[in-house]
């Protein structure tokens, strides 16, 4: 489709509202609308990328990198899809704030060497107001510093008031999925929750105000390993549209964990507890949200193939099973809960993800005998911690640490996390 003409401004919408308000019913729109705009529906890859220099796919665009570098040839000209994603990077961020998870679904929309910026724009920007309904009082644009184009096209084809178009740097609007391979300037659409509070100055890292919900990718460089940008032989679009925060945002919920993409899965492990979410204080409710949002995560990768060990992509698996099972126990949950959480997280993701129903024996029983496993750990090395914290003044040493990890395999990060609670 031809791009919009830029001498005319984008209409903008009614303010009618949207009766999209579920996960499912959100995914099913995006997908719809760049289906209807020429765009191949994809299925979502595995977790475990093709590309073996890769953990695991971080974004929409990861089974794409070779098309993008020119390497495979392109699945189609458009593409859209609802890629299952995890990040393990921000972990300890996880349940703490509003927004982060180490399993979410990344929605896309890409261009192998077909349309480019503006036309991106102008379709984020139609969806988002018109089929979201989305009020554009309620929106806010990021450019990266030095891509006056997409200034351009934000304010005069789209018709963005200038002071809502804030310019950033590399940090925030460039973006890359690794130190080398495609990447590209990128412009961001925000929600912002208090419109009221004026536009001077507009600090978009005011995360109770904004909330960054759609990434539109001008993938057009290759960057090597000595950091040298080379133009790609194609102009390519990659974008994300986190599901999780537009369901927060349409369903007017203070938090991601909120929405129905996770709060069944926060019901599950506090009905396992014997408490009621709502009345929790904030210890209770970040155990119960890391809870409910690793159990996404392990039960997708397991379902992708993954099985427990000590290295790469397995390590990854049994430090987000381990720390399932600790604020488990922190929050009372005292017997195997893991095959519940996996039933749990199976309900709810099966009728979008359908290999987790094909895979629902293997799934539970890795999760039965890992937990049993670190069970035995757990106990063996909590009470030899216990030693080691009573003595007076309570202390360990590295060597002690290594200890408890080498021999008792009682992971690291327990260690600190008991001895932050002992003080120490
Ligand atoms: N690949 C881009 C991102 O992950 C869209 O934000």
């Amino acid at each position: 489709m031809a791009p919009a003409s830029s001498s005319s401004t984008v209409p903008q919408p009614g303010r009618s509202g949207t009766s999209i308000r579920r996960g499912t019913e959100i995914r099913e729109a995006f997908l719809t609308f760049y289906a209807e705009r020429g765009h191949a529906r994809l299925p979502s890859a595995s977790l475990v990328p093709e590309d073996p220099t890769v953990l695991l796919t971080i974004a929409g665009m990861v089974p794409f990198k070779p098309v993008f570098l020119g390497q495979a040839e392109r699945p189609a000209a458009r593409a859209t899809s609802s890629q299952k994603c995890i990040r393990t990077n921000d972990i300890e961020n996880v349940g703490r704030t509003t927004r982060h998870h180490t399993f979410f679904e990344m929605l896309g929309n890409f261009s192998f060497g077909d349309y480019f910026k503006e036309q991106a724009i102008v379709w984020a920007w139609q969806l988002s107001t018109q089929v979201f309904a989305l009020d554009p009082d309620h929106l806010v644009v990021s450019v990266f510093r030095e891509d006056d184009e997409s200034f351009r096209i934000w304010r005069d084809v789209v018709g963005v008031a200038p002071r809502r178009i804030v310019r950033l740097g590399e940090d925030d609007n460039f973006w890359a999925s690794g130190p080398t391979g495609p990447c590209g300037p990128c412009s961001e659409l925000y929600y912002d929750f208090r419109p009221g509070d004026g536009d001077e100055p507009l600090n978009l890292e005011d995360e109770d105000r904004f909330i960054e919900f759609y990434n539109l990718v001008f993938m057009q460089y290759n960057r090597d390993a000595k950091g040298t940008l080379t133009p790609l032989a194609n102009r390519n679009i990659d974008t994300g549209m986190g599901l999780e925060r537009m369901a927060r945002i349409l369903q007017k919920v203070p938090n991601n964990y909120e929405t129905d993409l996770l709060l069944p899965l926060i019901e599950a492990a506090a009905a396992l507890a014997g408490v009621d979410y709502r009345h929790q204080d904030e210890s209770v409710r970040t155990s119960l949200k890391v809870i409910a949002d690793h159990s996404r995560a392990i039960t997708h990768l397991i379902a992708d193939g993954v099985t427990a060990s000590n290295l790469g992509r397995g390590y990854i698996l049994r430090r987000l099973l381990r720390r399932v099972i600790r604020h488990g126990r922190q929050i009372g949950i005292e017997d195997p809960f893991l095959p519940v959480m996996g039933d749990a997280a199976i309900h709810l993701m099966a009728e979008a993800y359908p290999i987790l129903r094909d895979r629902q024996e293997e799934i539970r029983s890795e999760l039965v005998r890992e937990e049993a496993r670190f069970l035995e750990t757990l106990e063996r090395g909590e009470k030899l911690l216990a030693q080691i914290l009573a003595a007076e003044p309570a202390c360990i040493s590295g060597e002690q640490a290594f200890e408890l990890y080498d021999t008792y395999g009682f992971p690291l990060e327990l260690t600190e996390e008991i001895a932050e609670e002992h003080g120490v």
